[in-house]
């Protein structure tokens, strides 16, 4: 019997890439969005992907949709924690909407979906949840203290957890990921985009698909020893 995967903001960007990848690799997955319902729908047509809408950041929210999604699928046995948004601002000009918003989807958002899915990995014995932090959780990053701090956040609660699920046979990581090619990146101008590539020693920016292609390694059988860790893939930006 396949498997059945969770990806929050599996619609697009490199969540698009994971829930493909992990179809290909045999799983059910169930590809959750916040809001861009025609982004969804395209997703879901191309990919015959199921999409389901919520907001990770609304913790009643999210019990409802995993509800929803195991009716339809079955336990999840794969969670991806990939939805975030970035806010970015100088610290001194930073509102607190910008502060909560990013705090609320990009570390919040890991309690709110693996809460209510933790009960049951713990019962079945087996679980994989697998978040996507950033580059700028590990380093720190200008004009982004919010989303350094949520995705900081991100990896003390890998580890954290980690910990507890080590026994139930859930493990739980995370991903670094450095500057990727999605609409989040190539929304900057130009000219910062230039100076970001000029800093990665591979001389590109990274592929939604090589991020993928870890997620379906960790959430595989022979990840099984690995749990707490962080896969630090940024063309060589920065070293941990
Ligand atoms: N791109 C990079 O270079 C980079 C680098 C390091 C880390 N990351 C991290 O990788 C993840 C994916 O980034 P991306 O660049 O692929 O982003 P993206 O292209 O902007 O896509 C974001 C996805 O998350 C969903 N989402 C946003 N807020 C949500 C919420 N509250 N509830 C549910 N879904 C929500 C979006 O849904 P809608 O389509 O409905 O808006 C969309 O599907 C993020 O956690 C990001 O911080 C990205």
């Amino acid at each position: 019997m396949s498997r059945v995967a969770l990806v929050t903001g599996g619609t697009r960007g490199i969540g698009a890439a994971i829930s493909l990848a992990l179809k290909d690799a045999g799983y059910k997955v169930a590809a959750n969005y916040a809001g861009n319902s025609a982004a969804a729908d395209e997703f879901s047509r191309d990919t015959g992907i199921p999409t389901f809408r919520w907001s990770v950041a609304d913790y009643e929210a999210c019990k409802a949709g995993i509800a929803e999604v195991e009716a339809a699928l079955g336990p999840v046995d794969v969670l991806v924690n990939n939805a975030g948004i970035t806010r970015d601002a100088l610290f001194h000009k930073m509102t607190p909407d910008q502060w909560r918003e990013v705090i609320d989807t990009n570390l919040s958002g890991l309690f709110n979906m693996t809460h209510p899915l933790w009960p049951g990995m713990r019962e079945r014995k087996f679980g994989r949840v697998i978040s996507i932090s950033s580059i700028n959780g590990q380093k720190g990053q200008a004009g982004q203290a919010n989303y350094s701090a949520a995705k900081a956040g991100d990896l003390g609660f890998t580890k954290a957890l980690a910990q507890e699920g080590a026994r139930a046979g859930i493990t739980v990581n995370a991903i670094a990921p450095g500057y990727i090619a999605t609409e989040m990146v190539m929304a900057v101008p130009e000219k910062v985009r230039e100076s970001i590539v000029a800093q990665i020693p591979t001389g590109r920016l990274g592929q939604p698909e090589e991020i993928a292609r870890c997620v379906v390694f960790l959430a595989s059988d022979d990840a099984g020893f690995i749990t707490g860790s962080t896969i630090t893939a940024n063309g060589g930006q920065f070293f941990v």
